[in-house]
Parts: C-alpha cells; sequence; structure tokens
C-alpha cells in the first residue's frame, strides 16, 4: 500500500512560521515522523510539498494514480482552489484533509474547505499529529474495504 503525504502553499515555513498557530515542528520532522509511523505500519509513503499550486495539480497527476490514498493540507488553497479540487478529483483516490490549527476557531474564510465535502474525513487542530491520526485512520480504511473483484 502506498500513501502519499502532501502540503501546500507555506507549509515549507513550518517551525518559524506563526509557532502559537503551527508550532515548532518543522515539515522535515512532520515528513519524518510520517515516514516512520508508515514504516511501522508497513506501508510505502511518498512527501512533497510545493508553494505553486499547479505543480501541486502536476504531481497529483502524476503519482496518484500509483497510490492507495493521500493525506493532504493544501493549506490556503483549500479554502479557494478548484483547481486542486478537481485535481483529486480526476484521480479519484480516497483523501483526508489535515490541518495542523483548528480553522474552525480562526478567521470565517478558513471555515470554508472547497475539498472536504470530497474528503473521506477531515482533522484539523491537533497540530503534527494530526497527520499520523489521518495515515492510521485511512490505512486502517482501506485494510478494511474488501479487494476490488473480491
Ligand atoms: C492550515 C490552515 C489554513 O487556513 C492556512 O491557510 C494554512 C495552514 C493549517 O494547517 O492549519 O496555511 O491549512
Amino acid at each position: 500500500m502506498k500513501i502519499l503525504l502532501l502540503n501546500g502553499v507555506n507549509l515549507n515555513t513550518l517551525g518559524s512560521r506563526e509557532p502559537v498557530l503551527y508550532g515548532t515542528t518543522t515539515l522535515g520532522d512532520i515528513e519524518q515522523r510520517f515516514a516512520e509511523k508508515a514504516a511501522a505500519l508497513g506501508v510505502e509513503t511518498l512527501a512533497y510539498q510545493t508553494n505553486l499550486e499547479g505543480e501541486l495539480v502536476n504531481f497529483i497527476h502524476q503519482q496518484a494514480p500509483a497510490a492507495d490514498g493521500i493525506i493532504i493540507n493544501a493549506a490556503a488553497w483549500t479554502h479557494y482552489s478548484i483547481a486542486v479540487r478537481d485535481a483529486l478529483g480526476a484521480v479519484a483516490k480516497p483523501f483526508v484533509e489535515v490541518h495542523i490549527s483548528n480553522v474552525y476557531a480562526r478567521e470565517a474564510f478558513r471555515h470554508h474547505s472547497v475539498l472536504s465535502d470530497k474528503a473521506v474525513g477531515m482533522i484539523t487542530g491537533l497540530g503534527w499529529r494530526g497527520y499520523l491520526a489521518a495515515l492510521e485512520a485511512l490505512v486502517g480504511m482501506l485494510r478494511e474495504q474488501p479487494a476490488q473483484g473480491a
């Protein structure tokens, strides 16, 4: 089983960016912890971050067909990117939406996601741990599904 870990715009600055909201854990730390958890679960992972929307769309097109599921923090794109939504729709892989901060405790424009109605589920406000919780849940759900054609 293979799971993609996708992080969007500005998340390369985790660790120094608004630590009251996002903590001091870097994206490198998160990717490492995610990879360790994936290895413990016996799952292959591929992590990617970009600040360019079209690059994320291209990555989804190129990599998602060979993956079983996606964990995505689309960051600000969550709130308005129909392009990211459509890319996820085009590859039709189950995905979990993650936010480090609690978006519902923040500005009203962060309360709406253009992704979440298509997501398996959404985790918000659990900090870096949300990525690991999402991974565990998605792998568990995928393993429960009967094999295609069975
Ligand atoms: C975020 C929340 C978004 O509203 C914001 O634009 C981000 C990060 C989070 O992880 O809490 O960049 O997705």
